[in-house]
């Protein structure tokens, strides 16, 4: 275990040093599928690096990784990476962005560290033994009223082909005057839930690289995450609503509300 997560903070520090070195430089930024979803040069180096510490020390671990997809061996473990969690603000020159890598063992998520080295906050998980920032313990926070409760969400890339019409959720949380946030980042809105800043996320569309770490972190710190139908959450689905727990069951109404 400990060489694990050796490994895994020895990848995740050497691509926030990357991002960090590049942050408001000159770098090549291209399109992906949709004109609005990138994919810089500063990305593909994060990446290049997080494989080659996790191949030098595992060459025999399944990666999963957002620009370079899947390379499967006979492995139980799997690192689930997202080199740049953050690319369009990365691209815009905003300081909002992390890596954020996950290890899954057989079906289950055991570690997770998702790092900002601008803001040089290190959120990390372990399965069981709770969830830190920068080595402090946090904990999701106990607001019980969705009215006094501040959100958070994304949007997809493709919202409007998106048949579940995120826009429509996001207008019946706002409509009921409550505060919503889109930070840009799903990897630290999942850890800012967790840490008491958010008192709830939800977003369409998400992929395993996007929430492997923050999902771990999130229940560690004692939140709650399912589908939109209050159904046990797994990184493979794509819609995601996380809370302190207490506003969870207030937040699925909503969702599933028709006004
Ligand atoms: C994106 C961010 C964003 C979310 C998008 C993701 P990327 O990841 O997490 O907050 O709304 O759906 O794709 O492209 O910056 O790695
Ligand atoms: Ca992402
Ligand atoms: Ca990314």
């Amino acid at each position: 275990m400990n060489e694990l997560k050796e490994t895994l903070y020895k990848a995740v520090y050497a691509a926030g040093d990357i991002l960090k070195t590049y942050f408001q430089k000159k770098f090549n930024i291209e399109s992906k599928d949709i004109i609005s979803n990138l994919v810089t040069e500063v990305d593909k180096r994060s990446e290049e690096k997080i494989i080659k510490i996790i191949k030098q020390k595992f060459p025999e671990h399944n990666i999963l990784s957002e620009e370079i997809g899947a390379v499967r061996t006979e492995s139980s473990i799997k690192w689930i990476i997202d080199p740049l969690d953050g690319t369009v603000n990365y691209a815009h020159k905003i300081p909002i962005f992390c890596v954020s890598v996950g290890i899954e063992q057989g079906n289950e998520i055991i570690m997770g560290l998702v790092y900002n080295p601008l803001s040089n906050e290190e959120f990390f998980a372990e399965k069981g033994k709770g969830a830190y920032l920068n080595k402090k313990k946090i904990k999701v926070s106990k607001e019980k009223n969705l009215k006094k409760s501040l959100l958070v969400t994304g949007f997809p890339y493709n919202t409007s082909k998106n048949p579940m019409d995120p826009v429509k959720t996001f207008s019946k949380f706002v409509n009921r005057d409550i505060p919503v946030r889109r930070i840009g980042s799903a990897a630290l809105d999942l850890c800012w839930t967790a840490c008491g800043r958010f008192d709830g996320f939800w977003e369409y569309n998400l992929n395993p690289w996007d929430t492997a770490a923050g999902y771990l972190i999130l229940k560690e710190a004692g939140g709650k995450i399912t589908d939109f139908t209050g159904k046990k959450y797994s990184v493979y689905l794509k819609e995601i609503l996380a809370t302190n727990g207490l506003i969870h069951k207030q937040m699925l109404r909503i969702i599933n509300t028709d006004d």
